[in-house]
């Protein structure tokens, strides 16, 4: 049974919501294993759209169990609004939902120091969601982190909280000028959330081994971007987590070598939310009418998102990172009213033709990208659903993707809802 992680190949924002929704009827787990409430996963069907932050994106097409791995980290408050607004969609939950007793949770404290340390940086900001993950997996790595576990032990609680805070209040008054937190509050107003969440803790690690030793088939659903990754995104302007595919191991407990497909979910073009290099941003009205077809504002803060060309050295990168071995090209239907469409094909850098993604952001800065353009179709794309029925100039411009990469598109999306989807 496929056991296949789908992978942001961009700086998030990709429609993986869409995609794992899609996939998710022939799962039996779907498992989010990183980043927390900065994600933002839009579904569409029927009449109903939902932005989901940390529940994953399988509740809705089947049955599948739905499982928040230990890499995840967990804003209690933010979790219940979202069962809350799942359930009223007439989900159950019981039985669908498995949170890791492992993850580590996002506290009060967290969301204040991801804000003021962002209004700290000044000009240097990183252009944070504000939702606490950096903090929050900073506690983790300088094991201080509280658990999911943790909840069940309301003294063990209140004692981790208490000394946490001690330390972190002398930081607030002394290095950023804010007013300490009290600690008797910030438990009493969690209180309520944690009774809600509790009956969904376990062990899901093992519940995954099982899974696999059951041979049944799982999903596990990136959040943010390959070059968000901490490790190989462009950093310093990337999140605190692995988005990539070797984060889906230690998120999850899914060893290697069970993977058996690793999708990559690409735009037909760019977009990035949030401070950082991005070689192909288009700031002219080109880049204004793909924010306006594409409605790139944030699924989370709302915030406008740059724009750009496809950059295929990047994707070529995020193929390589991850060990891609099949695409899903999204938001096809933005390009459909383009005289022409462009696609970075090369970068110059001091002069000379280069194809590799630069590991230093300041040089990435510097690279001007080389494109290749081709004429648009000029048609609408939305709805369809065969492949034969697109233009051929769309096809045209998928083949050309495919050969540059080496790697087929087993669905092109041609609209939001799920039912505007090729699958091939
Ligand atoms: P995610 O974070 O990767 O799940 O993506 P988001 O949900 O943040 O952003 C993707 C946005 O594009 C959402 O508003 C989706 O409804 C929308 N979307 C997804 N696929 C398509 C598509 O093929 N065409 C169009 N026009 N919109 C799409
Ligand atoms: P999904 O899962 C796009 C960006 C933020 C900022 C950087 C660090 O919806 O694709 P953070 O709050 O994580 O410390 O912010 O990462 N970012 C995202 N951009 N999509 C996301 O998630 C993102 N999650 C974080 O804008 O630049
Ligand atoms: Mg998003």
């Amino acid at each position: 049974m496929a056991v296949r992680i789908v992978i942001g190949a961009q700086w998030g924002d990709e429609g993986k919501g869409k995609v794992v929704d899609l996939l998710s009827a022939d799962s039996d787990y779907v498992v989010r294993y990183q980043g927390g409430a900065n994600a933002g996963h839009t579904l569409k069907f029927d009449d109903t759209t939902i932005v989901l932050h940390l529940i994953p994106s399988g509740m809705f097409n089947g049955n599948s169990k739905c499982v928040i791995g230990n890499g995840v980290v967990i804003d209690p408050i933010a979790l219940v609004e979202e069962l809350e607004e799942v359930e009223a969609l007439g989900v159950d939950l019981k039985n669908r939902l498995f949170i890791s007793s492992s993850a580590h949770l996002i506290l009060p404290y967290h969301k204040v120091l991801d804000n003021v340390k962002e209004k700290s940086r000044g000009s240097d900001a990183i252009g944070t969601t504000g939702r606490g993950i950096g903090p929050a997996y900073v506690s983790k790595v300088s094991r201080i982190g509280i658990r999911l576990i943790d909840l069940m032990d309301r003294e063990r609680l209140e004692e981790k909280i208490r000394k946490n805070l001690n330390d972190i209040n002398i930081a607030l008054e002394n290095v950023y000028n804010e007013d300490p937190i009290n600690a008797e509050k910030m438990i009493e107003d969690l209180e309520a959330s944690v009774e809600t969440i509790k009956p969904y803790i376990c062990n899901t690690t093992e519940l995954l081994h099982k899974a696999l030793q059951n041979n049944e088939a799982i999903l596990l659903e990136g959040a943010q971007g390959s070059l968000l990754d901490v490790d190989h995104g462009t950093y310093p302007y990337v999140t605190s987590s692995s988005p990539t595919a070797g984060g889906a191991c230690t998120g999850s407990g899914i060893p290697p070598l069970a993977i058996t497909n690793a999708m990559g979910i690409t735009k037909a073009y760019c977009t990035r939310v949030g401070n950082g290099p991005f070689p192909t941003e288009l700031n002219d009205e080109s880049g204004e009418k793909l924010r306006k077809n594409g409605q790139e504002f944030g699924a989370t803060t709302g915030r406008p998102r740059r724009c750009g060309w496809l950059d295929l050295v990047a994707l070529n990168y995020a193929i390589r990172l991850n060990g891609m071995n099949e695409l899903t090209l999204t938001k096809l239907d933005v390009l459909d009213d383009f005289e022409t469409i462009k696609v970075c094909t090369h970068y110059e850098l001091n002069g000379e033709k280069t194809d590799v993604f630069p590991a230093d952001c300041d040089e990435l800065d510097d690279v001007i990208p080389v494109y290749k353009t081709f004429t648009g179709w000029n048609t609408s794309t939305r709805n369809i659903s065969t492949y034969e029925n697109l233009p051929e100039k769309a096809r045209v411009y998928i083949r050309f993707i495919e050969e540059f990469t080496g790697v087929p598109f087993k669905i092109v999306s041609t609209g939001p809802k799920r039912s505007e989807t090729i699958v091939r």
